[in-house]
């Protein structure tokens, strides 16, 4: 393990002004995207969006690294440049999925756990050598009927631990990702009471697995109320209760916090991440690491015409400049029609 090497590669990630784009979708979850705008879900389809989004001028103002997937890893932009190497070549640190997807957790119904561990050491060295700086991984906690159990999150939290732990000696940042999902029709308290249980247990797991804190990134989800919960929280109560929470469990070692989206809309998940910035100071840098708020837009502007392809680019510019901008608190509502 290269500590000095983790921590500069974690700082940079957490670099102001700047968050991280996730693009590493399996290629499952690429179909349901595409699906949604009636493209056909081949690799070359998949390069071409990949391409679009990893490519689009100017966007390393705003964006400090590319989480891809392991397809993503090996394709190359349109004039030939494997897509690590582009991303390096502009500033930006490309990262890689490492888990392979949650699986049913047997003996409990309707909970999960996350798979990869067998092999990942050598997957890390491969990783790194093809440019990689940081993983990831996400671990799956849903809210229901007598979930989560606890069993769940202690097996979820030590997986997630001796991911890191392996990570970290390949000299890549882990993204510790446990994701609390927002499906259901939980209460945003109900979802605060799960936020804290999880990552409680998390970084309990991360001690005693002997991370190096100041080279890992934290990326959670926000403290909202279920989808289908009649009780609406404001933009003002998650961002207080999230911030609440973060603050009750991650250490200020740990350098910075890049959130998922997790379903909400895009405008959504740029207020609330500015909100929490504006309200400062915080002990860790708090930013976006976002899969389907930063390209929501952008994909549906392009529904697979490569005619489309300028304003498509111009959507996810729009996009991570405002996400840029919350994360340092300087995003207002009235810039969305300005755009
Ligand atoms: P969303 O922002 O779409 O939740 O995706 C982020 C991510 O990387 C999920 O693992």
């Amino acid at each position: 393990m290269n500590r000095k090497e983790l921590e500069t590669s974690a700082n940079a990630m957490m670099v102001k002004g700047k968050g991280i784009l996730a693009a590493d979708e399996s290629s499952s979850t690429c179909k349901k995207r595409f699906d949604s705008i009636k493209v056909e879900c081949t690799e070359e389809n998949r390069r071409v969006y990949r391409n679009l989004l990893l490519t689009a001028a100017g966007s390393e103002a705003y964006v400090s690294g590319v989480i891809l997937y392991d397809e993503t890893i090996r394709q190359k932009t349109n004039d030939g440049t494997a897509f690590p190497a582009y991303l390096a070549q502009h500033g930006v640190l490309p990262g890689i999925k490492v888990d392979t997807g949650a699986k049913p957790l047997p003996g409990f119904p309707g909970e999960t756990i996350t798979e990869g561990l067998d092999g990942l050491r050598e997957r890390l060295t491969e990783y790194y050598k093809m440019g990689a700086r940081f993983a990831k991984w996400r671990a799956v906690i849903d809210i229901g009927a007598g979930i989560p159990s606890g069993y769940a999150i202690e097996a979820n939290a030590a997986a997630l631990a001796r991911y890191a732990a392996l990570c970290q000696e390949a000299s890549i940042v882990p993204i510790v990702e446990p994701e609390v999902l927002m499906d259901g029709d939980h209460t945003i308290e109900r979802c605060e009471e799960v936020t804290n249980t999880v990552l409680d247990r998390v970084f309990t797991h991360l001690y005693a697995a002997r991370i190096h804190l100041e080279g890992i990134v934290l990326k959670p989800n926000m403290v909202v109320a279920g989808k289908k919960c009649a009780q609406k929280a404001s933009a003002a109560q998650v961002a207080e209760a999230t911030v609440r929470t973060l603050k009750r469990h991650v250490p200020a070692a740990v350098p910075g916090i890049a959130f998922l989206s997790g379903g909400q809309s895009p405008t959504q998940a740029t207020e609330h991440l500015n909100l929490m910035n504006a309200a400062g100071p915080l002990p860790w840098a708090l930013t976006f690491s976002y899969g389907r708020a930063l390209q929501e837009n952008a994909l549906n502007a392009w529904a697979g015409k490569p005619g489309n392809l300028a304003s498509a680019q111009s959507a996810y510019l729009n996009r991570v400049k405002l996400n840029g901008l919350a994360a340092v608190g300087k995003y207002s509502a009235s810039m969305e029609s300005a755009a």
